[in-house]
């Protein structure tokens, strides 16, 4: 098909790409909008390493075709930090030393985020099913289910000091 433009909401800020609508979201995260937090490996939806957050959904984006992503919320591991600030389970994953090559990384912190976001605190169960297919070639695992437990604790962390910060300006 030929290429049309394309209006992407990616990390906070509206984009507009021109690109086949069926070219996958990878190739226009990566080579439109120079986003490389998102990896190629499989290209076949089976490896992880390309997940970013649609809609806050752990997604692949080598599958997605373009014209699915429109006008949904894309989230890219760049789109994590906060105000200067790396997200919480970015800062558990370097705190525990989770990463060999790091090229899975990508995938494992984004498929966390919408881990942690959907269940503060997972159980060892949970965190293992969660990340189940997300493949890491060089064996990373323990350290990774480390940082995932952090991270939640990190998060958990958070929020309580946000809520007792509430509760005494109010
Ligand atoms: S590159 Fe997308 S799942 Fe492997
Ligand atoms: S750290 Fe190398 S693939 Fe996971």
């Amino acid at each position: 098909m030929a290429p049309a433009r394309h209006r992407l909401h990616v990390n906070g800020r509206g984009v507009s790409v021109e690109a086949a609508p069926g070219t996958r979201l990878l190739y226009v995260l990566r080579n439109d909008l120079a986003l490389n937090g998102p990896k190629y490996g499989c290209g076949l939806g089976q490896c992880g390493s390309c997940t970013v957050l649609v809609d806050g959904r752990a997604l692949r984006s080598c599958t997605i075709p373009l014209r699915a992503a429109t006008g949904r919320r894309i989230t890219t591991l760049e789109g994590l930090a906060e105000g200067g600030r790396l997200h919480p389970v970015q800062e558990a994953f370097i705190a525990e030393n989770a990463a060999q090559c790091g090229y899975c990384l990508n995938g494992m912190i984004m498929t966390t985020v919408a881990l942690l976001t959907a269940n503060p605190d997972p159980s060892e169960a949970e965190i293992r099913d969660g990340l189940r297919a997300n493949l890491c070639r060089c064996g990373t695992h323990v350290e990774i289910l480390r940082a995932v437990r952090a991270a939640a604790a990190r998060l958990r962390g958070r929020a309580q000091a946000s809520a007792a910060a509430q509760a005494s300006a109010a």
